[in-house]
């Protein structure tokens, strides 16, 4: 396409949403609104892309601060129309420049794409859509020669009754030959109900130029629902993650306990046959293989599951690979850098963090491994830990393959533990074990005979 400049209105206070918070920088899905907007955007490779802020303008530009991106700050806030006019001076003199809302997350690349070819530098393309109960939202009027023509948007307050009975509505989103929008936005009045520039009112100026008003309709309602309170948040943000699991039944065949009580924040790939139980929230990138289950409860960031692992309920993972038939959980902690072979085991209350467990590793009751390598088989006991850190530096343990660690020991890092070692259980290990023999390091076990339990004195005694 020819030059595209995008302007992203992001100016709004958002008082509804009774929060310190700019509205623009509340999440969805775990992304902030107008992040949310700008991935949306990303592929249609704009020439400027134009963020308009106003109220926490600094907290806005700070958060969201890009290479590709200008702020324009727009102050004080007089109305849509009044907002575009900040950017005049930023856009192209030739092309197409698409307006969208930076709280209106949910808009899909394709239909911005549809709206920018719909004007295509030659026409006043309006996003509109039909809704049951218009109210609030500027009508689209129809009439002209056609009679089908739009000759302008009437904002709701501005509107007579037989407007307001009109259900076809302007979204807040357009696009325009970017040249003839530098005039016209200059050329606003702000006469009408709000004192405000409406951006809307250069549809009629359209029509007096002769310049064709063309209507795309949104696909779905969801993508035009802005953000104006913590209730309508709420309400795209199910709409989102049912849209989500939706595509991962349809495209993976993932079975959901229950597609309502299921969250992703970023990325999640299934396989074939995978099961996900209720309340798992998955971040960042998370990819499940084929017949992995997950158990209800679960926190999934940033890892890989190989195929056939069971993730017990409440298990907690971050920044992790878990290998083909592992078992973790219930209640496992899994930090960034565990990096766990196939059939691995790890149990209740085992923290493991920056470690590799070979094949067949477990560890299976109350436990810590960090910065370690273990062997494969290796069996390492309850309640035993790697103590990993001096207080200044963090040092690691070595595990040969077909170690047996006890319960109860602590392994003092730096530490190798040879192949096929035993420790005994309740060993503080400070110096290397050798391969194949019992080490034990406690204190002898012994017996006093004759020894008597102190008396409690007798009342009177
Ligand atoms: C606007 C449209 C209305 C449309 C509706 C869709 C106008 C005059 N009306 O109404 O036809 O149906 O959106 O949601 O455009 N903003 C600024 N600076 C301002 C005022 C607003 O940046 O001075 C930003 C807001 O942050 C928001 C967007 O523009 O992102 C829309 O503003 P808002 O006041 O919510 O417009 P509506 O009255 O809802
Ligand atoms: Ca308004």
């Amino acid at each position: 396409m020819a030059t595209l400049d995008i302007v992203i209105m992001a100016a709004g206070k958002g008082t509804r949403m009774k929060s310190a918070r700019p509205k623009v920088l509340h999440r969805l899905a775990g992304k902030s609104l107008l992040q949310h907007v700008l991935d949306a955007v990303a592929g249609l490779a704009p020439v400027h892309t134009l963020v308009i802020t106003g109220h926490g303008a600094e907290t806005v530009e700070t958060e969201l601060r890009a290479p590709r991106l200008t702020f324009v700050r727009q102050e004080p806030q007089l109305g849509t129309g009044h907002a575009v006019q900040q950017v005049v001076p930023h856009l192209a003199d030739e092309g197409t420049t698409l307006i969208l809302n930076g709280d209106v997350p949910l808009i899909r690349p394709a239909t911005a794409a549809a709206l920018a070819a719909a004007s295509g530098g030659t026409r006043l393309a309006l996003l509109t859509i039909e809704l049951a109960d218009a109210t609030g939202y500027g009508r689209i009027v129809r009439g002209g020669d056609s009679g089908d023509a739009v000759t302008a948007i009437v904002e709701h307050k501005d509107a007579n009754p037989a407007q307001r009975a009109i259900r076809e509505v302007y979204t807040g989103m357009l696009a325009a030959p970017t040249a003839w929008l530098k005039r016209a936005v200059m050329a606003l009045k702000n006469d009408n109900a709000q004192r405000e520039y409406y951006l809307t009112d250069i549809v009629a100026m359209a029509v007096a130029d002769g310049l064709p008003v063309v209507a795309t309709q949104a696909a779905s309602e969801t993508e035009v629902l802005g953000v104006n309170s913590p209730i309508q948040l709420a309400d795209l943000e199910r709409r989102y993650q049912r849209a989500r699991a939706e595509a991962l039944m349809e495209g993976s065949g993932v079975r959901f306990a229950d597609p309502a009580r299921f969250d992703v924040r970023g990325t999640l790939s299934c396989g074939s046959d995978v099961e996900i139980d209720v309340g798992c929230v998955f971040e960042g990138n998370v990819t499940l293989a084929d017949s992995v289950k997950v158990g209800a409860h679960c926190v999934i960031r940033d890892a890989q599951i190989d195929a056939g692992a069971v993730i017990h309920p409440f298990t907690h993972i971050e920044g992790a690979r878990i290998g083909s038939g592992a078992l973790i959980g219930p209640y496992a902690r899994l930090r960034p850098g565990a990096d766990l072979g196939p059939e691995v085991h790890i149990g209740n209350f085992v923290e493991v963090k920056n470690s590799t467990l070979g094949k067949g590793a477990k560890a299976n009751h109350l436990a810590y491994l960090g910065d370690s390598t273990v062997g494969e088989r290796v069996n390492y006991g309850a309640g035993s830990i790697t103590a990993n850190y001096d207080g200044a530096n963090k040092h690691r343990t070595l595990i040969g393959a077909d170690a047996h660690i006890g319960s109860n020991c602590v392994l003092v890092a730096p530490l190798t533990i040879g192949e096929g070692a035993t420790i005994g259980g309740g060993s503080t290990i400070a110096r290397d074990a050798p391969a194949g023999q019992l080490t034990v390091a406690r204190a002898k076990q012994v017996s006093i005979a004759g020894w008597k339990r102190p008396k409690k004195p007798r009342p009177g005694e």
